[in-house]
């Protein structure tokens, strides 16, 4: 064994590493080279045996060779595992099977699904939808509604005046507390026949909790023409409610007080969850009010110019958002205009 033999043996093996590729070929170099049996050991052990003289360097030589091969291995190994990982993460970012990501997108709130499929109700039974404003007249959200100034009825709507008086000291501007005054709008702008409904937001001086908001929407809707009757009230609200409710709804009519109709009834459907038969939902009582609606006031239609001995009419008002409560289980109003995320997604699939 000389010290030529020895550099052979380093240039070889420097070689082979070379074309050592992946974690499981180093390994085989290894073991080939300076494991146990390996070719660099071979020539440590048979130190022993050359001549006393050259035993000395070329057993130098040999450790250092021993320290060369492990240390270009560890950098090697290094060099495969960093492209390992590489060619991991290429294939993670190149994987072109994987579904793409989604664009974050917005969706309906509840109450507008709801109002939209109230409103496509009734414009297939040959209602027109309109608007009207929220900042509203005394005129109309009372007056011409058969409320006058001072008339207790007004304590039945809570209500948020603008701070704007006029000559004669009155406050004769609010946020509208319902939708009611479109009625008296509508009329004024057009003739018989009439079959409008009106969704829009409403507000009120309320103390808010599971059932009530400050604001919140309604939907109101009126029928006037010549030989209008209750017979055709309660053919059109049961049609909505078995549409909304279900086929084999039942309905109920009982006398109710609203200063702008006569006589006034609230509406309520058997309740669906108990079939009538009491539960927390209707309260122990099998039923679950609706609506309050009834037959237009003589003293509306003339106020609007209509003679009321040749027209008559219905007009009916409901919470699309006790609407929603009812049909999706939502057991308190507040949850619609706190915008939780987490709650408004739940609604995102349902009626476009
Ligand atoms: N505007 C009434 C309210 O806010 C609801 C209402 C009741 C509307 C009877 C109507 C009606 O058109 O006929 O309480």
């Amino acid at each position: 064994m000389t010290t030529s033999d020895l550099q052979k043996i380093t240039d070889n093996a420097i070689a082979s590493l070379k074309s050592v590729s992946s974690t499981e070929e180093a390994e085989e170099w290894r073991v080939a080279w300076i494991g146990r049996n390996g070719k660099l050991t071979d020539i440590l052990r048979s130190i022993g045996k050359i001549p006393k003289e050259e035993r000395r360097s070329i057993g130098m030589l040999a450790n250092q060779t021993k320290s060369l091969l492990e240390e270009s291995l560890n950098s090697h190994l290094e060099s495969i595992k960093v492209s390992e990982q590489d060619v991991s993460s290429t294939k993670t970012t190149l994987d072109v099977t994987l579904p793409g990501r989604n664009l974050p997108s917005g969706g309906l709130h509840p109450v507008t699904k709801i109002v939209r499929m109230i409103s496509n109700i009734f414009k297939n039974m040959g209602f027109e939808i309109t608007e009207g404003p929220e900042i509203e007249l005394d005129k109309y959200n009372f007056e011409m509604l058969n409320i006058p100034q001072g008339h207790p009825a007004r304590d039945m709507w809570n209500t948020l005046w603008i701070d704007y008086v006029n000559d004669d000291g009155n406050y004769p501007m609010l946020l509208r507390t319902h939708t009611s005054p479109m009625q008296a709008r509508h009329m004024e702008s057009t003739k018989p026949p009439i079959r409008v409904l009106v969704p829009g937001k409403c507000y009120r001086y309320e103390a808010t909790d599971a059932t009530h908001e400050w604001h919140f929407q309604q939907i109101e809707g009126l029928v006037v023409d010549k030989g209008i009757t209750f017979a055709n009230l309660k053919g059109t609200l049961y049609e909505f409610a078995r549409l909304v409710f279900g086929e084999e709804r039942k309905i109920r009519f009982r006398c109710d007080y609203f200063p702008f109709v006569e006589p006034g009834v609230d509406m309520s459907i058997d309740c669906f969850i108990c079939n009538g038969q009491g539960c927390r939902i209707c309260s122990d009582s099998g039923w679950i009010e609706i609506m309050g609606a009834g037959m237009v006031h003589p003293n509306v239609l003339e106020g609007v110019g209509y003679d009321s001995n040749i027209y008559s009419g219905f007009a009916f008002g409901m919470g699309p958002e006790r609407i929603a409560m009812l049909k999706y289980g939502i057991d308190d109003i507040r949850h619609f205009y706190s915008n939780d995320l987490r709650f408004l997604k739940q609604f995102s699939q349902t009626y476009s």
